[in-house]
């Protein structure tokens, strides 16, 4: 930046706190400037020619004339890639390191000089070249690495290589995942960067990249749907290209993805199955989800800006007087004491412990936001306990790394550090006996306020990386996720009675194991709420599925038709919040006049009823890595029309939602997998594949039920009742309930119900037999 650029920016901020964003980027600037060395001369290096290959558990070793590359299946067929020595460890994204290897999978010599691993679900050829196909038992390809380019610094290295990949995949193949991306579900050709960002406040589906990014891409054609992870956190850019077909004139053009890292192993994992088979994989591999407390499967409610324990109490007796059911309210960094983490402005808040009782006896929850900046000022306890321990980022020449946040200059806990993990984790205990239940982990891509450039931390600010060191290069994308960590053992060892609720801005890959994720900043706007569903269809599809928009959008004041659709999309989705910034309009659902609040009330409602689905849904995500919320092709990978679909989504096996994503609409078309499927406001049954009208008034959006479907929901007692969906005659329904759990470590059981159709009567069992146990509802007549 140039002098004259500096003064433009000094006026247009023209504040203090504007001065010290200037300084903060120009610090950051300088620190680079003469820690970080230039990238020098490079020379370009493929793998040249295969001369030769040695076996090794679940595979092999292909040695390169210059390079390597170990391919190893292990035992579930997920296959590991790695290039030039790159092994499966040390990594941020494994929850117990590697899995075993696959002790049938062979190493055969190839036709043409190449090799290949053969195993039971998955063949890996490797041509002479370095070209790597992943192909299915019977021979389709699925996808086609060709040989990477690295380019190695002649001088000077610091660092190793950056590098490139490209891949090729079928003509009709759809990309999905990356982490949570503005512009999906479905990620058009196009350029994503893989960079924790804090975009501008108010994002909308144009805006790359966001808070939370992830080498993780989901591949699905019709010769199978397969995810691909880099394990590698550095910077880098994905450029996706959609294939396209020649209509039977034999030219199709293939798909692509090209891979461009800034340094770091060229190391991949790769899983193939159906959809449901291949998130289980990924979930064996990075981490089983975390299962939220029921408490966090109902509403909650947020505000930046509440201000006051008074009004904190306005705000849920205004919920109660009109029999609005509330479980959480989330306190924002205005009840902090000048904006620092773990203090409470007690002049604003005094009694925080016993505010949080009684909304604990109305069954409301208080969740509290942790920020990872300290304010730098000898005094603030936490900033002087992190000195003690030496917990804080430090640059290249050893000083504290001071970035600008809310509370002011502030320094960063080194999260990559397991000391500095546990010295932070021990710091919930403060939150703990202020009443709070629950994290909302905010700003930790990190964010330090920048007026021009990255508005995070020097790239050459050192970490420890669980004692390799290295920098922040390295460390910027699993910052967020190692805090998760933090926060997740330190809530565990000191509450240990209850399972830890967290949920994180920023993240990678593996963050499921510590809790969930929110859309952050989204506009209030039509894109907003379509960028909504997006988000949280991406992040389930990388393996995060607990997540939900800021319902009203962030940062201004919706209209009351589009609060109401987005509040009823935001009733079916894991996490349920309204939430909006200090500068924008209210989001308590009485604030959008009488038929928006009926409108609410009816979504209220229907969440309630629904809760032991939703339990039940983050039983199975546990389990079986399966996100609440699906794409409608969950099952149907194969059909196209499908694919495309980005406005409806399966909640578990047995509902499809439709929610209304644009102003003035009372009727809607959908687009219905194959089976029988019922309206559930009028009862109407269509047949899938295919695409419905169904009305979609301002009072609900459409939900269909599939046929035979069984629904754990609160019935009328208050207990677990079966709603049942009429199954077509002749084939069976079923469903899943989770029993036995609570809100501690209890495993609970999944119970298998499956319904029928005998003498013209809907026959409920469990499996292996025997009465339901539960009341039974039936619904919808397949005519
Ligand atoms: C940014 C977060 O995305 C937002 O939800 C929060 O209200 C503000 N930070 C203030 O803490």
């Amino acid at each position: 930046m140039d002098a004259r650029e500096l003064v433009r920016s000094v006026k247009v901020l023209g504040t203090a706190r504007g001065w010290r964003r200037v300084r903060a980027a120009w610090r950051r600037q300088r620190a680079d400037a003469t820690a970080l060395p230039r990238r020098g001369r490079e020379r370009a290096r493929v793998p040249g020619h295969a001369q030769g290959a040695e076996e090794r558990p679940g595979g092999g070793v292909v040695r390169f004339a210059r390079s390597s590359l170990r391919v190893r299946v292990s035992v579930g067929g997920v296959v590991f890639c790695g290039w030039d020595g790159a092994e499966p460890e040390p990594s941020y994204a494994l929850d117990r390191g590697c899995p075993g290897a696959d002790p049938r999978a062979v190493l055969e010599p190839d036709k043409d000089g190449g090799w290949r691993v053969v195993s039971e679900r998955v063949t890996v050829a490797v041509s002479r070249h370095g070209a790597v196909e992943i192909r299915t038992p019977g021979g389709l390809v699925l996808r086609r690495d060709l040989p990477p380019r690295w380019w190695d610094p002649v001088d000077g290295a610091d660092a190793g290589p950056r590098w490139v990949q490209r891949s090729e995949v079928a003509a009709d193949a759809r990309f999905f995942g990356l982490g949570g991306r503005a512009a999906g579900p479905r990620l058009r050709g196009g350029s994503y960067r893989l960079w924790n960002t804090d975009p501008k406040a108010g994002f909308e589906p144009g805006d790359d990249p966001l808070y939370l990014c992830m080498p993780v891409l989901m591949v699905v054609a019709d010769a199978g749907t397969h995810l691909v992870f880099h394990d590698n956190s550095w910077d880098g850019r994905v450029r996706l290209t959609e294939g396209e077909e020649g209509r039977g004139s034999g030219h199709d053009r293939r798909g692509g993805c090209e891979l461009r890292m800034d340094g770091g192993p060229l190391r991949s994992w790769t899983v193939v199955g159906t959809p449901a088979r291949v998130l289980r994989g990924w979930a064996s591999l990075t981490g089983a989800p975390a299962v939220p407390p029921r408490w966090a499967l109902g509403h909650h409610h947020a505000r930046w800006g509440f201000g006051s324990s008074e009004e904190v109490r306005r705000i849920a007796a205004g919920y109660k007087q009109r029999g609005l059911p509330l479980s959480a309210l989330h306190l924002d960094i205005d009840h902090l004491d000048g904006h620092r983490v773990f203090t409470v402005d007690t002049a604003r808040f005094p009694d925080l412990p016993e505010l949080a009782e009684e909304l604990r006896e109305d069954g409301v929850r208080l969740v509290s936001i942790v920020d990872p900046a300290v304010k730098a000022e000898p005094g603030n306890s936490v900033y002087d306990s992190g000195t003690a321990a030496d917990a804080f980022v430090r640059d290249a020449r050893g000083r504290e790394v001071r970035g600008e946040v809310w509370p002011g200059e502030s320094v960063y806990p080194d999260f990559t550090d397991p000391r500095v993990r546990k010295w932070w984790g021990g710091l919930y205990a403060e939150r703990l006996a202020q009443g709070f239940s629950g994290m909302w982990h905010d700003m930790n891509e990190p964010v330090s306020f920048a007026a021009f450039g990255d508005p995070t931390l020097p790239r050459s600010a050192r970490h420890a990386l669980e004692g390799r060191g290295g920098d922040h290069r390295e460390a910027h994308n699993v910052y967020a996720l190692a805090m998760g960590r933090a926060g997740y053992e330190g809530l565990a060892e000191l509450r240990p009675e209850e399972r830890p609720f967290l949920f994180s801005r920023s993240g990678w890959a593996g963050m499921q194991r510590y809790g969930g994720s929110w859309s952050g900043d989204v506009a209030s706007s039509w894109p907003g709420l379509r960028a909504s569903l997006a988000l949280v269809l991406g992040l389930g599809l990388s393996g995060v599925p607990y997540s939900g928009p800021d319902v009203g959008g962030f940062t201004g004041s919706p209209s009351p038709e589009l609060y109401v659709r987005w509040f009823q999309l935001g009733a079916w989705l894991p996490l349920f919040r309204t939430h909006s910034a200090n500068f924008a309009g209210r989001r308590e659902p009485w604030e959008f006049g009488p038929e928006a609040l009926e409108h609410a009330r009816a979504a209220l409602a229907g969440r309630e009823r629904l809760l032991p689905y939703f339990v039940t849904l983050a039983y199975v995500a546990h389990r079986t890595g399966a996100p609440y919320v699906r794409p409608v092709w969950w099952s149907s990978p194969e059909d196209r029309a499908l694919r495309d679909c980005e406005d409806a989504f399966l909640l578990g096996e047995g509902l499809l939602v439709a929610p209304v994503l644009e102003p003035g609409v009372t009727r809607r078309t959908v687009r219905l997998p194959r089976g029988l499927w019922y309206d559930t406001a009028s009862g109407a049954a269509y047949r899938g594949p295919g695409q419905v009208t169904v009305d979609a008034p301002l009072s609900r959006i459409p939900v269909l039920a599939r046929a035979g479907a069984v629904l754990p929901v609160t019935g009328e007692d208050g207990g677990v009742e079966l709603e049942v969906w009429t199954p077509v005659a002749g084939r069976r329904g079923s469903g899943l309930v989770a029993a036995g759990t609570g809100d501690g470590w209890e495993r609970g059981r999944l119970e298998r119900f499956t319904s029928r159709m005998v003498d013209g009567r809907v026959v409920v069992e469990r499996d292996g037999g025997g009465e339901p146990g539960y009341g039974v509802r039936v619904r919808g007549d397949a005519g």
